[in-house]
């Protein structure tokens, strides 16, 4: 299937590894053109290299005040077809042990960066185009010492389909998708990275292992190109059928 991405422009946070690289290399596989942020490091400039010539990189501390402006300006009066919102992970804790810091932190890091981008980069997206978020398996069951992806997240749910409404009668479409265990640094190092780690998050998978962040990029791909052009408002999982409720 031809996903119509030839020739798009496409803006992807969070994208030097993971699942933001995995997006940004599965929409250049297919033509489009992507600027990709994450800060300064080996890594995005690794990334960019692998990106092929239609891919720039912009190098930004997502939780900078100023971030969503840091991208502006590396946009210069460009528009684009779309945008992946994705932001670094949340650090671990117990909703119970977290201090008031601590909320504050992971609210500034995974909530309002969030918006802060959204908010800034809109007016940017062409008729047609499409904002996706990467959520987590958290908006629908919590997961066990990810306090602030378990209460975060699902307001970011909402916020999909908040916009999704807002936006629609602009042509613009908005989704969130759900990674459930996809192998990326992160992942490894929330599995404790030990053979023994990693099995006892697998025998939990029905599909019994991690999913690859190809297979997570390519659902991402899919959901911001034309080939999605009816599909607003959804909450897709990526995760081997972890997720047992069927919404
Ligand atoms: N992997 C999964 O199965 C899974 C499941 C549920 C939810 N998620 C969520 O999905 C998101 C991506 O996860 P991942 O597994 O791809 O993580 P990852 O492998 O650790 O990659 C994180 C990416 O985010 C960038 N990043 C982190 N903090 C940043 C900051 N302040 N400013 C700019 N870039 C930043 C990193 O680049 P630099 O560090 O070089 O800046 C890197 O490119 C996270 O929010 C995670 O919680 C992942």
């Amino acid at each position: 299937m031809d996903l119509g991405l030839d020739g798009r422009r496409y803006v992807v946070t969070a994208a030097s590894r993971g699942l933001g690289y995995a997006t940004a290399a599965a929409l250049a596989s297919d033509g489009a053109h992507t600027l990709i942020v994450a800060r300064p490091s080996e890594s995005l400039d690794a990334a960019l290299v692998g990106l092929g010539s239609g891919a720039q990189a912009v190098p930004v501390n997502l939780t900078d005040d100023d971030a969503a402006e840091q991208i502006m300006t590396a946009l210069g009066t460009a528009y684009i077809d779309g945008l992946l919102v994705n932001v670094g992970g949340p650090a671990l804790g117990r909703a119970l042990e977290y201090t008031d810091e601590q909320w504050r932190v992971a609210f500034e890091q995974v909530t309002l960066t969030s918006l802060r981008i959204i908010r800034t980069l809109v007016s940017r997206i062409n008729e047609g185009g499409s904002i996706l978020i990467v959520l987590s398996s958290t908006v629908r069951e919590p997961i066990d010492d990810l306090a602030a992806s378990n209460v975060l997240r699902p307001g970011l749910a909402m916020l999909v389909k908040d916009l999704a409404n807002q936006l629609a009668p602009r042509g613009i479409r908005v989704n969130g998708i759900l990674p459930g265990k996809i192998a990326t640094d992160r992942i490894i190092t929330l599995t404790g990275g030990t053979p023994e780690g990693l099995a006892a998050v697998e025998a939990d998978i029905p599909m019994k292992r991690l999913g690859s962040p190809k297979e997570f990029g390519e659902v991402a791909a899919f959901l911001l190109s034309p080939a999605a052009s009816y599909v607003s408002g959804v909450l897709m999982p990526v995760d081997g059928g972890l997720l047992r409720s069927p919404w």
